[in-house]
């Protein structure tokens, strides 16, 4: 197969920052997306329907004049989020998740939730409204070894929220591990999952690659190879309940190549280029379609996308570097050669 035709995909879960990063970002997303769910992390965070229809119009200014790409928002939870804001964000019509951060989890989080149970009117009225909970899914216990987060997680938050809340709907956000892609297909049908592109096609040995590798860092971290493979195999089943999010994070090159870098992979750049490398690997490529384009606007009960792009076999070198305001940001594959490309249709 050397073309494929799509219905055009959504990226369900991507920062997008602010400011010239923003303007820096946002078109490498807007020329393949329909929907671009920008995640709220912000300093300050995004945390009510006010500050997100600013964010909104900052990310649409930030968008190429003739785009059709749609930006959808994410509020940031904290335990001071009020059931009236719940119920402004349902109304909204760009808000379409609320997301949860186990306090001090990743960037941007130290205003998240250290204790979910505090939330529990705020959750009642999401499931109420059918706004789905975006989780983080690690846990941020010191105790708890860095690359088991993630499964620990399962047992000692999300089994329980789902348990007393059987009616939220929930989407765990980037898994990274088999636990997580069983406990998915265990689920109900109000439970999905999303998979980024560098979690199908790295495992943990990318980040020690002929010694300490910055760019491959991210939350949750890559982990072993037993899991990448657990990971193909669920978007190789053509199960509706994992998709498309990125979770393209961009760092300046300076913040991730330091002494403490930063979390997080620039992928919008060649998101589908690098998703279409995953599900080719594994034979899968009639499948992508389904996971990039159909089940998230299905989960989130959004109309499925009208426009189609187009994917061919043709070889690009990713650039060493995009400017980044006034720094620069380092892409995945940096300098190296994609087999897949998006032309116009
Ligand atoms: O690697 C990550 N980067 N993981 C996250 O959860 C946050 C993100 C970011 O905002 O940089
Ligand atoms: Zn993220």
């Amino acid at each position: 197969m050397d073309e494929l035709i799509l219905t055009q995909p959504d990226d369900w879960h991507i920062h997008l920052r602010d400011g010239a990063a923003l303007t820096a970002v946002a078109p490498h997303s807007a020329d393949v997306f329909g929907r671009v769910m920008a995640m709220p992390n912000l300093k300050p965070p995004v945390t009510t329907v006010s500050a997100a229809q600013a964010y909104r119009q900052r990310i649409l200014g930030a968008l190429p004049p003739n785009t059709s790409c749609i930006p959808l928002l994410s509020l940031y939870l904290t335990e001071s989020t009020t059931v009236a804001e719940v119920e402004a964000a349902a109304h909204s019509g760009f808000i379409v998740g609320f997301k949860y951060y186990p306090m001090g989890a990743t960037t941007h989080s130290e205003l998240g939730v250290s204790d979910l149970s505090r939330c529990r009117e705020v959750l009642h009225a999401m499931a109420k409204s059918g706004l789905p909970l975006q989780v983080h899914g690690e846990v941020t216990d010191p105790a708890v070894d860095v690359f088991d987060r993630e499964a620990v997680f399962i047992h000692r938050q999300l089994i329980p929220l789902l348990e007393s809340h059987p009616d939220l709907r929930v989407i765990f956000e980037h898994i990274t591990t088999r636990a997580a892609v069983e406990f998915i297909q265990g689920a109900g049908a109000g439970v999905a999952a999303t998979i980024t592109p560098q979690h199908l096609l790295y495992n943990r040995n990318a980040l020690f690659q002929g010694g300490l590798r910055p760019h491959h860092y991210c939350l949750p971290v890559l982990k072993r190879e037993e899991h990448r493979q657990a990971l193909l195999h669920a978007v190789a089943s053509g199960h509706p309940r994992f998709f498309l999010g990125t979770d393209s994070a961009p760092h300046s090159q300076s913040t991730k190549e330091a002494s403490c870098g930063c979390a997080g992979i620039y992928s919008a750049h060649a998101a589908l280029p690098l998703y279409a490398e995953a599900f080719e690997s594994v034979g899968a490529l009639s499948l992508l379609e389904g996971f990039a384009s159909h089940f998230g606007a299905d989960f989130y009960g959004l109309p499925r996308n009208q426009h189609r792009i187009r994917l061919i076999r043709q070889s690009w070198t990713v650039p060493p570097h995009y400017p980044f305001g006034s720094e620069t940001l380092i892409p995945l594959r940096a300098n190296e050669t994609l087999a897949w490309k998006v032309v116009q249709i």
